[in-house]
């Protein structure tokens, strides 16, 4: 199905227009059934051009390509099945916020929860996926997040993000008929599906890719191919590394093409050349065809990278924005209720410019990845200052756009914390990451968590961190000791950490296992494909004997499970939680505890506090310290009961969450 068959439409003084509907009518467009086409393409037509020129103005073949890119457009909106069209007209009556009759985007919907899965993993194929909706559904999970599922490289595949055929489901999950299915039994549920874009790079054995390597010079130039080292050096000048350990450098040698290819993350992937208009289109194709299937969020895999220019770090390029709105714009006339879902893992104040460069819409969603980062750092020093510090600062958004929140994810955790906001918390950055890194590996006196570093930079010593959110919490080595104090207190770390999620800001998103405390996997060590890369120990295979004791009493997945589907339950009737409540970040009376407020930004429905404590020992927040809530009237919506006051203070337990309103 990857098409970049485009044909260029005859030209001969028409009007594109005119054009447009010749080619509507031979596409077997019905008359006047493209009204909305036409609508929505008016509308962006001058921001199309724009970008379009402003990326690609002057490139071989010029002339063409934009009369190309519309009758795309147009063949995909003719592809697109009547049943997502409906459901995009549905979303367009929504319309947007500001304006107060609207319902909103439907992912700023209040109560929106997110899993985050690998379908083998999970379910083995789509089939086996569809017999445990009800488990998601009975956890309150509305928006199901796939990872990749499409066919992938031989062999080592970085966990499906080195794809092969951007639009063909991987046999060994299913069919794209399945995948059709999925979606539609969803969207019947009133639930939403994720699923990813890996735009940055290709497979080495994609069919671009085998004959760029057969001495195709079209497929040769979707990638960034040298003769010699002159240009990877220069690159290599500026250039970071994402897997200094297992992958070291940016480029490739291809003994086939006699030449070096830059491959950022695995040698088997193969950065993608977006300067080359010819690639766009056929990228177009493939956003337009997922979004054909029926996806609602669509995840830009590594979006920063976007953009290549030697001298700089290639990261956040001006022109990764603009494809990224390029595309956008190209998906709101032909899928306007499809959403882009930012994987940006980089500085915060970076993110947001993927949510909205300057009033121009971009991502509409964005991982929360600092967020994760600063929970884990609050739990290891037991102080909320720099979690306060950061957090108030990098959370605001845009308009009509929200954070993805959760504790852990596929990804290992990053430690880029803001050095200035480190120093102000009162350490030394250098100094405070190796504390972590010794923390989560278990290695610093008194740590409860099992956790491995992740990619040690030997050049520069840093790192990152691998571990399930149950074993860097210290259930795998409570359960080890049989210390019965250290698995209360690692229950209560995973009790906090998704209480927070739920609470402070964006859709909160469960990684598939945390929700019955699976621990750390080592299974990968003893697989040849997975052993270089210790981030398959946080992807643990579902366990389903284990998951039905989410329903016997007393277990420790029954505690977790029901911890988390009550934080979602509640959290949906809490207007002050809404995507797009405001929050701040008070004062804190003690440095382990976090004080914030939410309050719906319509000014309806009360203010509601979030306070957490992260001591292992019990913190008294003095009454005085708490603004916006009626103390008397007050209770802990999460754990439906009055507040524990003594004196004049509100008591928290080791590790205590409390919502008050
Ligand atoms: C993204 C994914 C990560 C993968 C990388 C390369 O960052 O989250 O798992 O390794 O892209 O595709
Ligand atoms: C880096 C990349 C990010 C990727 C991660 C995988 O942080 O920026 O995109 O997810 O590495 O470890």
């Amino acid at each position: 199905m990857t098409s970049g068959a485009v044909s260029a439409p005859g030209s001969g003084g028409t009007s594109a227009r005119e054009q447009l509907g010749q080619t509507a009518a031979a596409l077997g467009g019905r008359p006047g059934g493209d009204a909305a086409f036409f609508l929505r393409l008016g509308y962006r037509y001058g921001a199309i051009r724009d970008l379009f020129s402003s990326l690609y103005s002057g490139k071989p073949g010029d002339g063409g390509l934009f009369e190309r890119l519309q009758t795309l457009l147009l063949e995909k909106y003719c592809e697109r099945p009547d049943r997502l069209k409906a459901i995009d007209l549905e979303r367009e009556r929504r319309g947007s916020r500001p304006d107060p009759r609207s319902r909103g985007p439907w992912y700023l919907e209040p109560g929106l929860t997110a899993y985050m899965l690998y379908l083998d993993r999970f379910a083995g194929t789509l089939r086996g996926f569809r017999e445990r909706i009800p488990y998601l559904e009975e956890l309150g999970v509305r928006l199901v997040h796939f990872m990749p599922f499409f066919r992938t490289h031989e062999g080592k595949n970085d966990g499906g993000f080195a794809v092969s055929d951007y639009l063909g489901v991987d046999p060994r999950c299913g069919t794209n008929e399945e995948l059709v299915e999925i979606a539609e039994k969803l969207h019947d549920r009133g639930m939403y599906l994720a699923a990813d874009l890996a735009l940055n790079h290709s497979a080495d054995d994609h069919p671009w890719a085998l004959a760029a390597k057969s001495g195709d010079e079209r497929c040769r130039g979707y990638y960034y191919v040298f003769p010699d080292r002159r240009e990877p050096d220069r690159f290599e000048a500026a250039m970071p590394q994402v897997f200094p350990e297992t992958a070291p450098g940016n480029f490739t040698r291809v003994p086939e093409m006699g030449a070096w290819v830059m491959t950022v993350f695995h040698d088997f992937q193969w950065d993608l050349n977006w300067s080359n208009p010819e690639l766009f289109l056929e990228m177009v194709a493939v956003l337009l065809g997922l979004a054909n299937m029926g996806i609602d969020l669509i995840r830009l895999d590594a979006v920063p990278y976007l953009w290549k220019e030697a001298g700089t770090s290639c990261q956040n390029l001006p022109q990764a924005h603009a494809i990224v709105r390029l595309l956008k714009a190209c998906a709101d006339v032909v899928a306007p209720g499809v959403a882009f879902l930012a994987e940006a893992i980089v500085q915060p104040s970076e993110i947001v410019k993927y949510l909205d460069s300057g009033g121009i819409e971009e991502c509409q969603v964005a991982y929360h990845a600092s967020l994760m980062a600063l929970l884990w750092e609050a739990l290891a020093t037991r102080k909320t200052g720099l979690l306060a510090a950061s957090f108030g600062e990098e959370v605001r958004l845009p308009e009509n756009t929200g954070w993805l929140s959760y504790a852990r994810c596929h990804d290992d955790i990053g430690l880029g914390y803001d050095d200035r906001k480190i120093e102000r918390a009162g350490f030394t950055p250098g100094m405070h990451r190796r504390f972590l890194l010794d923390f989560y590996t278990g290695i610093f006196p008194g740590s409860w968590a099992t956790g491995r570093r992740f990619m040690e930079n030997p050049a520069t010593g840093e790192a990152r961190i691998s571990g399930t959110c149950a074993s860097l919490c210290g259930l795998e080595s409570a359960l080890a000791s049989g210390d019965a104090l250290a698995l209360e207190l690692a229950i209560r770390r995973i009790e906090l950490l998704y209480a927070l999620i739920s609470s402070l800001v964006g859709i909160p998103m469960v990684f598939s296992g945390d929700e019955l405390a699976l621990r750390n996997d080592y299974s990968w060590e003893n697989d040849p494909e997975l052993a270089e890369d210790n981030r398959w120990m946080h992807r643990p295979a579902m366990d389903w004997a284990v998951a039905e004791r989410r329903h016997a009493e007393g277990t420790i997945e029954a505690r977790i499970f029901s911890h988390i589907r009550r934080c979602f339950a509640v959290r949906r009737g809490i207007p002050a939680f809404a995507q797009d409540a405001l929050f701040d970040v008070l004062p804190s009376p003690a440095e382990n505890v976090l004080v914030c407020s939410r309050r719906p930004k319509d000014g309806s429905g009360s203010a509601v506090l979030v306070l957490a404590n992260f001591a292992l020992e019990r913190r008294q927040v003095p009454c005085s310290s708490l603004r916006g809530v009626d103390l008397r009237a007050a209770r802990d919506l999460l754990g439906d009961a009055p507040l524990v006051i003594e004196g004049d203070a509100v008591v928290l337990g080791a590790y205590g969450v409390v919502w008050m309103g």
